[in-house]
């Protein structure tokens, strides 16, 4: 059933948060667990609906998974796994479920799943990782809407990506593991997510060098072990939670973050006029009434994450003037702007460039969540906003983020899920 969220307007957040595991380095891990038949054993997974999504793909391939959820542990054991399908009721509630197309890959030399199609964000093709394989010495077919790929062993070769591609960068390392000699992806993506990825693999018994780096070298093995691996805490929910603590917060205590992952997005805020003071994993937030216009643009990292452009915009709301926010990764991710001009928002849209004159009072109103991001932009705009807002659809923001409400309750928020 469809769920909203009622925020009341206007309390101050004080106290201490802590941050869950990072879902889009906990996605692709659960999916390399199908590279060997030792399995995988994680610690630090978050409880979200992606992550259970995620699960139910591996339980249909045969992979048995006992998710711990007091523990954020997950089990996993790999022994069973085949080269089943995987079904447009999975890619259809997960996209990111093309992350099993690599290890399925490299282990069985096939892999049959289903063509994703766009979402709210944008077209989001595959094509980068389908001509990887394909160079990786796979054949490329689409059958009854099934992106099949087949193959023999796969062979090394130079991977050279026209642009950045997270999950693409991601699925051509975990092809590349068990391949026949040396594979080296150039224009590689970064994100500490993809970092984290190698630096199991690497555990495993994979040898990848230049990890972190836009050029990543990979020697094929012939088999990986069976390693403990703790997931790094999630940056964005870090990000969205320094934006909630400075639009409401008093004193905000953001613990088990790696503020490292977020240097950049951290040294926008502090131009903004942010108090931020790091002391080893803790991030401390001062509340901020007297904010500054700053201008943006979204980038691979270690650019501006375009995972925290809507919550930046929010925060742009609060800061007297203008500021241009433009986003360069997704062609349609200013979402939430028409619903923030619910709340009484002053944005103009031009092509990829939104104008912000912040400084206004926003009023609650009700207002639709659209994709992950967007509804937690949402929540973090009703923490303010004068009165009642309700957010519905929330099960977009369910996907990303654990205990969300509960966190901000536990901070002094007034936030309540309701059932539409
Ligand atoms: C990952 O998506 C993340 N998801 C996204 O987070 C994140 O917004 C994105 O990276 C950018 O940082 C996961 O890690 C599960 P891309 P991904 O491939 O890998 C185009 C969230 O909120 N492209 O780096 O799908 C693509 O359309 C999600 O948790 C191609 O054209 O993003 C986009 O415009 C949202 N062809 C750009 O490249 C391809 O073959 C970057 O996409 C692949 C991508």
């Amino acid at each position: 059933m469809l769920e909203r969220f009622l925020i009341q307007g206007g309390n101050r957040l004080n106290g201490r948060v802590k941050i869950s595991g990072a879902k889009n380095a906990a996605l692709p891990l659960l999916a390399s667990s199908i590279l060997s038949e030792n399995g995988l054993f994680l610690r630090n997974v978050p409880d979200v609906a992606d992550i259970r999504t995620m699960l139910k793909a591996l339980e249909l391939l045969g992979v048995r998974c006992f998710f711990d959820k007091e523990n954020h542990t997950v089990d996993i054991d790999s022994t069973g796994a085949k080269p089943r399908k995987v079904p447009y009721d999975i890619i259809r509630k997960m996209r990111a479920s093309v992350l099993l197309m690599g290890p399925l890959l490299a282990r069985f030399n096939r892999a049959y799943v289903y063509t994703p199609g766009g979402c709210a964000i944008g077209a989001r093709p595959i094509d980068m990782h389908i001509d990887s394989f394909k160079k990786l010495g796979a054949r490329y077919s689409v059958k009854e809407g099934y992106s099949v790929l087949k193959g023999q062993r796969l062979k090394g070769t130079l991977i050279h990506f026209d642009r950045k591609t997270v999950t693409g960068t991601e699925n051509v390392v975990m092809a590349s593991v068990l391949a026949d000699g040396e594979t080296v992806i150039k224009n590689a993506a970064t994100e500490p997510e993809v970092q984290d990825l190698c630096n199991c693999l690497k555990k495993m018994g994979a040898e990848i060098e230049g990890i972190g780096t836009d050029t990543i070298r990979i020697r094929g093995v012939t088999t990986l072990e069976k390693v403990e691996y703790s997931v790094i805490p999630d940056r964005i929910e870090t990000g969205t939670f320094v934006v909630a603590a400075l639009v409401s917060g008093e004193k905000v205590l953001i613990e088990g973050a790696i503020s490292e992952h977020l240097d950049f997005f951290l040294s926008k805020v502090v131009e903004a006029g942010g108090k931020i003071e790091v002391k080893r994993n803790t991030i401390v937030v001062q509340g901020q009434d007297k904010l500054l216009p700053v201008n943006i643009e979204t980038a691979p990292y270690p650019g501006f994450p375009t995972d925290l452009q809507a919550q930046f915009m929010v925060l742009m709301l609060k800061a007297k003037g203008t500021s241009y926010i433009k986003e360069n990764i997704f062609e349609n991710r200013f979402q939430h702007v028409q619903e923030l001009k619910r709340l009484g928002a002053d944005i103009k849209l031009e092509g990829n460039m939104a104008i912000v004159n912040g400084g206004n009072m926003l009023s609650g109103a009700d207002v639709m969540a659209t994709d992950l991001r967007a509804s937690a932009s949402l929540v973090l705009a009703g923490l303010f906003a004068k009165g009642e807002t309700r957010v519905h659809r929330i099960y977009h923001l369910d996907r990303g983020y654990e205990r969300f409400e509960e966190k901000l309750r536990n901070l002094g928020a007034f936030i309540v899920r309701e059932k539409e």
